[in-house]
């Protein structure tokens, strides 16, 4: 389906870049890259595309979205967003949230995934539960991205491959530790972490290793953890897309 983006304003556009800029210095001084892009995730895979409900539509703000259980910790997200917001009450928290995630992913070495402003907030938070669930297969994978968001195969495999940065906490989600030795840095290593096994000190959670298993799934594994370059340019079409849900459609 072809995208039509909404024109906004030269103001608009300038506070964009600027506010680009004001979430590199904050995100690297909380060192909180991770966080920020488990938000912006969280925030549109919430998207239905059969009822058009859902997505990044700034509505992580509310308290009763927060509460959701899959959305552990991300209170914290947006609490430490909060104030730079305030100094850009002309940005929707739809575009703003959006915009964090993908400055995580550029700070921390990886690519640029492009930006399109013109996301409206809406009022409703989705209901809770369609988010996907770390302890199911392949079969949920591709209900959650492919049913419910309209992603691909291969979105489901490069998307995967943001655990590239960050880690479980137990308190949030029962889960402890990070999938590779270099949590604050996006590469391709979650894809090698993968395919060489269990690591003392490493985590792998069972929708990760689903990938190993699948044979639409494993070959892509495969092809990341050979070739960074691919990995970077199939995460970046597939991040754009996530960050698009429902935005623009013609
Ligand atoms: C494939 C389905 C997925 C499942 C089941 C899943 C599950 C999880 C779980 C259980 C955590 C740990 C939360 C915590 O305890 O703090 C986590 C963290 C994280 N996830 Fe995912 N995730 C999935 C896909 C994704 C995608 C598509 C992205 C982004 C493109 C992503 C980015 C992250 C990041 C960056 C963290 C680390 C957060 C931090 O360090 O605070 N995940 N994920």
């Amino acid at each position: 389906m072809g995208k039509s983006y909404p024109t906004v304003s030269g103001e608009y556009q300038k506070a964009v870049e600027k506010c680009k800029k004001k979430l590199r210095g904050l995100i690297a001084e909380k060192q909180c890259a991770p966080l920020m892009l488990r938000l912006a995730w969280h925030s549109a895979g919430t998207y239905d595309v059969k009822s058009k409900t859902g997505g990044p539509f700034g509505t992580m703000k509310h308290p009763e979205e927060l509460k959701h259980g899959a959305n552990n910790g991300l209170d914290i997200a947006v609490r430490l967003l909060e104030p730079l917001k305030e100094h850009f009450p002309i940005l929707s928290y739809a575009d703003f949230y959006q915009l964090a995630g993908v400055v995580a992913v550029e700070i921390t070495g990886g690519p640029e995934v492009p930006f399109h402003a013109g996301r409206p907030d809406k009022a409703t938070p989705p209901p809770e539960g369609r988010l996907p669930d770390a302890t199911k297969g392949s079969d949920h994978l591709r209900t959650v991205f492919g049913v419910q968001m309209g992603l691909s195969d291969q979105d489901i495999v490069a998307l995967s491959g943001g655990h590239t940065l960050g880690r479980c906490h137990k308190e949030r989600s029962g889960f402890e530790g990070p999938w590779t030795s270099s949590p604050l840095i996006f590469d391709n290593s979650y894809f090698k972490e993968l395919l060489s096994g269990e690591k003392e000190g490493l985590l792998q959670l069972p929708t990760d290793k689903v990938l190993l298993e699948d044979p639409v799934f494993r070959p892509l594994v495969e092809k990341y953890a050979a070739d960074e370059d691919a990995f970077f340019a199939d995460y970046a079409e597939a991040h754009l897309k996530l960050s698009e849900l429902g935005f623009a459609e013609c």
